[in-house]
């Protein structure tokens, strides 16, 4: 990938599975929480099409939560409309479907982790889907190799440390197998090695699925990693593009927003004659890339 500004693009529109290539839509959806005086959500239109990584960024309390619910159908707009997989939210008959097409991942795993150990604990999440024994033993199988934590299976969830229990309420997300991932800061509580992992688990995951993925987050650095990024600001989407244009916009510097290191550096090299070929932003693909610029590539094992 010679243009370093879409790094981290990858569509998968030939994905026979899906009928619809919108998986997200809002139009014009406001919400408010009974007995406030503000819409936590206000005015927002928004798309999220299949094998697309579409990131939420914005301050504490700009809407970013409450909209990961609008759009995994827990909460309902109070104005606009929201159709998920081409179905509106507001049907109820279509809620069930529409909720069995969608995972969230939220930031505190243990909201989520449930059963006394990992393996039942992944299998939950498939309880209502009416599936065979088989199947769901060959899920979660599946699920728990993809996450690196096959090791685990037996453990009980409690006893494992933060980065392995983010993991486990992942696993119990993807293993449903949405076609639409809504992780609501689910790398929040993590060192930033175990935060990349988080992501790199996420966009493989999206890449291999097709599905999409909806992240919110506040980290300029996983903003960095994904196709589009809404800027929310008050419960109003603010800016909704490329990244890289994010983070020259005015009001995100003023919202605290600024290029990460690693694109300053990409940046600054490109400027210098050197652009790096970046699949990702992240911290191991950069160093991938400088390998490669500088000419010794020894995998990550150094001298
Ligand atoms: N359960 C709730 N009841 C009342 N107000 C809420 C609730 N959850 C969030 N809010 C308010 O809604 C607004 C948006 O919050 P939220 O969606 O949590 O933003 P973010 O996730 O970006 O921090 C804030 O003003 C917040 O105080
Ligand atoms: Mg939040």
């Amino acid at each position: 990938m010679a243009d370093p500004e879409k790094a981290g693009n990858g569509s998968s529109r030939e994905n026979p599975k899906y009928e619809s290539a919108t998986v997200l839509e809002m139009e014009g959806v406001g919400f408010r929480y009974p007995g406030t005086p503000h819409d936590a959500v206000d005015g927002v239109d928004l798309r999220v099409e299949e094998g697309e990584f579409v990131v939420l960024v914005g301050p504490n309390g700009s809407g970013k939560s409450t909209l990961c619910r609008l759009a995994s159908g827990l909460l309902l707009p109070s104005r606009g409309r929201i159709r998920a997989f081409g179905l509106d939210t507001a049907e109820e008959d279509l809620l069930p479907t529409i909720r069995s097409q969608c995972s969230l991942v939220l930031q505190n795993p243990d909201h989520q982790l449930l059963a006394s150990t990992v393996r039942e604990d992944v299998a939950f999440g498939l309880s209502r889907l009416g599936l065979e024994m088989e199947e769901i033993r060959e899920r979660v199988d599946e699920v728990l190799a993809f996450l690196g934590i096959d090791s685990l299976a037996d453990r009980d969830p409690l006893t494992l440390s933060m980065g392995e229990r983010k993991k486990v309420a992942l696993a119990g997300a993807l293993v449903r197998r949405p076609r639409l991932l809504i992780s609501d800061e689910s790398t929040g509580m993590l060192d930033p090695a175990s935060r990349e992992e988080i992501m790199e688990a996420l966009i493989s995951w999206k890449e291999r699925s097709g599905a999409a993925l909806l992240h919110a987050t506040h980290r300029e650095e996983e903003v960095a990693m994904a196709d589009r990024a809404i800027l929310l600001n008050g419960g109003r989407a603010v800016f909704t593009g490329r990244p890289m244009e994010l983070f020259d916009l005015e009001e995100a510097r003023e919202l605290g927003l600024a290029p990460p290191p690693l694109v300053e550096l990409a940046r600054e090299l490109a400027r210098r004659g050197h652009p790096l070929s970046t699949p990702r932003w992240s911290f191991h693909r950069i160093a991938d890339s400088l390998s490669a610029l500088v000419g010794h590539d020894d995998g990550g094992q150094g001298s």
